[in-house]
């Protein structure tokens, strides 16, 4: 018979060579998301996870974890909050500017997307320097949030992102573990 876990959605990343930039080796979750198998596979590994855990809220990262994230705030029962590319949310917001592996990023939230205290799920696609999870930890922990988990489809254990997320206090959870 066969089996599905964490392993088969390894399998689905595609690597892309030199992209977007020469020397970048991107990982492409869209093979997971394409099938679905694999997408209900991935969705459903995280509800189980968090379906007995306290979560007020589920905030995903543009693009990828809004795909992921909104899949899992709707089988928790709770509401999705978009944390956006800069210049994208229309309201009152706060930002976060960080390092990218290519480059430079700036993330926001709307003020009022989460209340103080709440209890939030963070949610993207891959963690490679921890510069985004940082970010969008950042922008939570900024309106009187808590992170619960940190919560990634791929980790690059050979890179210190992981590390740095969970020294800022953070548990990182990642369904798949890449050399
Ligand atoms: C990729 C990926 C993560 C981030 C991880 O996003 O989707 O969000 O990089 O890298 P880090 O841990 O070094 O921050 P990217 O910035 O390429 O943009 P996109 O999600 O809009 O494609
Ligand atoms: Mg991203």
């Amino acid at each position: 018979p066969e089996v599905f876990d964490a392993e088969t959605l390894a399998q689905n990343i595609r690597k892309v060579p030199h992209w977007p930039k020469q020397g970048i080796l991107f990982h492409d979750i869209t093979p997971i998301l394409q099938d679905p198998k694999h997408f209900r596979l991935l969705v459903d590994l995280l509800v189980y996870r968090y379906m007995s855990e306290k979560i007020d809220v589920v905030a995903g990262l543009d693009a990828r974890g809004f795909i992921i994230g909104a899949a899992l705030a709707y089988q928790l029962n709770v509401g999705f909050v978009p944390i956006r590319k800069k210049g994208k949310l229309p309201f009152d917001t706060v930002s976060e500017s960080y390092a990218l592996e290519y480059g430079e990023a700036c993330v926001e939230i709307h003020t009022d997307a989460v209340k103080p205290g709440a209890r939030v799920l963070l949610v993207d696609d891959l963690v490679a320097t921890g510069g985004t999870m940082q970010a969008g930890i950042n922008l939570i922990r900024r309106l009187d949030a808590e992170v619960v988990e940190a919560v990634s489809v791929l980790e690059f254990s050979d890179l210190p992102g992981g590390q740095l997320i969970r020294e800022a206090g953070v548990p990182l959870f990642s369904l798949c573990q890449s050399e």
